[in-house]
């Protein structure tokens, strides 16, 4: 199928779920109401519901998801919805499916996998013994396998079925308006090259702190853990945006080549440099063994091997049922010697806050006001912005 010809048709596997609720629909319904998109979309999951139920299920996930959202527009979005129910493990569910396609005409389906990592091989197939592979392309949302045989496995399972420009592997973190603004705000100003490297920085550290719990993710979790689920995927994301070199376009498979580089220049990380944690109360959700020792807390340090970054750590946190819910990137200078102060002032550090709020900050020292001549830090704001309507992950 040729890059240029257009999706006809959402197939929504796992449209039941919890990402279906959170994420999907809220965003289905931003790209419909603001004209973006006009497709009709088929649920597909094993919940014993009618299309009546799913269009329900969708309107509410709207309305919890989006403020005041524009009537017209969620029954736009329900009434455009089928279910197909039925278990992934049975043919006839996908023949139902293949039924329903060809009732709406469907050439080139997009089916996008919003379910457990290890349904990917069973609907993959499902797919392909009744051609829905044909014309089509495939999402998957992250974790792509839980180790490097797996994650191999998984992709020849796809590329038995699907050409590599048919496969599109998601991560949302890379949808986030501040996570693309890493890149821009280092490759688009002069001023930050000559000091982005090892001789002006010291450290880099990205946390990404959630107040709230597993929220009923019980058993994926269990199979996932803070690492799988956001470390090695939305950090590292961040990381690289951070780390790269410039890259030699905004394709994708430039940008990607330049990411392959700085994990490849990673050390393998030592025990030493690893930190598990797991929060109270988290044996007793359900879905969870009562002696599980999966990490809801991690925080890693990591070294790049290069040249801009030889002996910079770069520290790398993530967990839940923490204090408080803020994702941020602190990148610290190195340490002015003490000329104005009698022990030595504090490094400069640019700031990036990620989520709740957005924002770029340079952290800097100016003259304490009055007699002595001592520093006061201040930050400088270079940009920020709490915008509910600036475009959410998943609608990009
Ligand atoms: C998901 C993880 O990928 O990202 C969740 O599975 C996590 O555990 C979520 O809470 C955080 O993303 P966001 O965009 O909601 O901050």
């Amino acid at each position: 199928m040729k890059a240029s010809e257009r999706s006809d048709t959402l197939v929504l596997f796992g449209a039941t779920g919890d990402l279906a609720r959170k994420k999907l629909y809220p965003a289905l319904y931003h790209l419909v109401a603001e004209g973006k998109l006009d497709l009709p979309v088929i649920g597909v999951a094993a919940a014993g519901w009618d299309d009546a139920k799913l269009r329900t299920y969708a309107a509410d996930a709207i309305h919890a998801g989006v403020e005041q959202p524009d009537p017209a527009a969620v029954e736009k979005v329900t009434s455009s919805l089928t279910l197909v129910d039925g278990d992934y493990r049975d043919p006839a569910t996908f023949q139902h499916l293949a039924d329903v396609l060809h009732e709406h005409g469907t050439e080139h389906p997009l089916h996008y996998l919003a379910i457990p990592p290890s349904l990917f091989e069973t609907v993959v197939q499902g797919m392909c013994a009744v051609g829905l592979d044909k014309g089509a392309r495939v999402v998957i949302e992250k974790p792509f396998g839980r180790d490097l045989a797996s994650a191999k496995e998984l992709n020849q399972v796809l590329h038995q079925v699907f050409g590599e420009q048919a496969i599109f592997r998601i991560d949302h973190y890379l949808g986030k308006e501040p996570i693309e603004n890493l890149m821009v705000f280092r490759f688009a100003n002069s001023l930050l090259e000559p000091v982005w490297n090892r001789r002006y920085i010291a450290r880099v550290e990205v946390t990404m702190a959630e107040s709230f719990g597993v929220e009923g993710r019980g058993s994926f979790y269990e199979k996932v853990g803070a690492i799988r689920d956001v470390v090695q995927n939305h950090l590292f994301q961040v990381l690289a945006n951070l780390a790269m070199e410039p890259p030699a376009g905004t394709d994708s498979e430039s940008v990607r080549d330049e990411k392959v580089k700085v994990i490849k220049a990673m050390k393998p990380l030592a025990a030493g440099d690893v930190v598990r944690g797991q929060f109270r109360g988290y044996r007793d959700e359900k879905g969870v063994s009562p002696g599980s020792t999966v990490e809801t807390y991690a925080a890693v340090r990591l070294a790049i091997n290069s040249w801009r970054w030889q002996g910079v750590p770069f520290y790398l946190r993530a967990g839940k049922c923490l204090p408080v819910t803020c994702t941020e990137v602190i990148v610290r200078f190195h340490r002015p010697p003490p000329v104005y102060e009698a022990s030595s002032p504090p490094p400069n550090n640019l700031r990036f806050r990620i989520s709740p709020d957005i924002a770029i900050g340079l952290g800097v020292m100016v003259k304490a006001p009055g007699e002595r001549m001592a520093g006061n830090p201040v930050e400088l704001r270079v940009s920020r912005s709490d915008d509910p309507n600036a475009m959410e992950a998943y609608e990009r």
